[in-house]
């Protein structure tokens, strides 16, 4: 694969905030390149996704657009599904995790599924040292964020030392493939143990007057990129439009990375990465983690090839999104009162929060590196009865290794 070089960057203390570099080859055949040109190499493209854990989080999609999604994941990748899909009045968890053991056999790969609402997973994460993921009906609670949360710990339990996201709903196989060979090249060029890769996708097909036209942008993107920039803004003293993944759903990072951070619940999980960082490793606030600080946290930022082709949610799921990234923002204590201030001025303009009234707060959890990985492993093997280990690696034959892991991180609370 060969990238666009990355010339510029933003920082925000230990940040730093690349600008968007295109994809200018998929395939680079041979080229060996030097340091610096943008070229990785099939080996090395390899060598990461062997270590890559892809979690995909997937809420009542259809069937045949998994099948496509799970088809375009390079095979060294380790799959962990995580499901919230209904179970009645059909069983639509089974349909998946029948789909997904069909495709390992047929692959001879292996894979994990587990459903978010399962009561055990809920007693492994509250046994684990995570009671805020609990809800009152005493299950995980539905979101995204949450089901990423929950990926990112059953990665760290495999070992392995990176992890990508990929949303369920994706219409192109190719793009799916496109996205995790992009985080791959994008983590070896890094080069650094705390780097994230962020996707902003080429173009969003849509029917226009019976004509395909596509569409550069995404809707909750542009709010949220905006005032995302404009935070950084603020403290550098120069407008920049650096950041232009602050909803990225597609992204990968290192675990060294991802298990220091908190995360937040539902869509507001990805501009709050943006925020995490800049709260923990800013250099604003105190940190917890003076080795970060000490290396550095670069974010790619990589505009793919493939067009983005998903499932419609409709102007309200949208409106959600944009309002949940928003919230965020404004709560953050690393936001200044100008850039507070424009937040809540679009929201009243946009009738999200009525004039004189505060935005509400999002969930913010704790970092998964905080968990007790023993306990959480032992209660989702023993007690979560989706929780499943698919393809060569059936459960009990090979267990899941067990990661070494950081101490506990001591992070300030939200
Ligand atoms: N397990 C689980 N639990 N999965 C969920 C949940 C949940 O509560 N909610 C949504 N999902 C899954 C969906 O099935 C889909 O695969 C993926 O998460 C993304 O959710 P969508 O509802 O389809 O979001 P979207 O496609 O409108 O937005 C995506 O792109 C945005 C940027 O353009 C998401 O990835 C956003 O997070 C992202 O900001």
């Amino acid at each position: 694969m060969r990238l666009e070089q990355s010339h510029r960057t933003e920082r925000f203390g230990a940040v730093r905030i690349h600008e968007l570099q295109r994809v200018i080859q998929l395939d680079s055949g041979d080229a060996r390149g030097a340091a610096g040109d943008g070229i990785v190499s099939q080996e090395a493209l390899r060598a990461i996704e062997r270590r890559m854990v892809i979690v995909i989080p997937c809420m009542n999609e259809t069937r045949r657009v998994i099948e496509g999604v799970l088809s375009g994941i390079p095979h060294d990748c380790l799959i962990v599904l995580v499901s919230n899909s209904a179970r009645h009045p059909v069983d639509r968890y089974e349909i998946e995790a029948q789909t997904l053991e069909q495709y390992c056999r047929a692959t001879e790969r292996p894979a994990i599924i587990v459903h978010q609402r399962d009561p055990g997973v809920a007693a492994a994460f509250k046994a684990a040292g995570m009671p805020e993921l609990i809800g009152d009906d005493g299950l995980v609670r539905t979101g995204k964020g949450e089901a990423m949360l929950i990926g990112m710990a059953v990665a760290a339990l495999t070992g392995r030392d990176y992890l990508g996201y990929i949303d369920a709903d994706n219409y192109v196989p190719g793009a799916v493939h496109e996205y995790v060979k992009v985080y791959a090249a994008g983590l070896h060029l890094a080069a650094n143990p705390y780097a994230m890769v962020r996707i902003s996708w080429h173009s969003k097909p849509k029917l226009r007057d019976g004509r395909l036209f596509f569409s550069r942008r995404g809707r909750s993107s542009e709010i949220t990129n905006e005032f995302l920039n404009r935070l950084v803004a603020e403290y550098s003293g120069f407008g920049t439009e650096v950041i232009a993944t602050g909803n990225a759903g597609e992204h990968a990072l290192s675990l060294d990375l991802g298990l220091r951070m908190r995360l937040a619940g539902g869509f507001a999980v990805e501009p709050f990465e943006f925020v995490e960082l800049f709260e923990q490793f800013g250099g604003v606030l105190d940190t917890a983690h003076p080795e970060v600080m000490a290396s550095s946290v670069p974010v790619l930022q990589i505009e793919t090839r493939n067009p983005h082709f998903h499932d419609n949610k409709g102007e309200d799921h949208v409106q959600g999104m944009r309002m949940q990234a928003l919230n965020v923002l404004y709560h953050s204590p690393v936001s200044l009162p100008p850039v507070r201030q424009a937040i809540l001025d679009f929201m009243v303009a946009q009738n999200a929060v009525a004039p004189g009234e505060e935005p509400p707060r999002e969930r913010i959890y704790p970092p998964v590196g905080s968990l007790a990985f023993d306990l959480l492993r032992d209660g989702l093997e023993s007690e979560a009865e989706t929780f499943r280990q698919l393809g060569v690696a059936p459960l009990g034959a090979r267990p899941l290794p067990r990661p070494t892991l950081p101490e506990p991180a001591v992070v300030p609370t939200a």
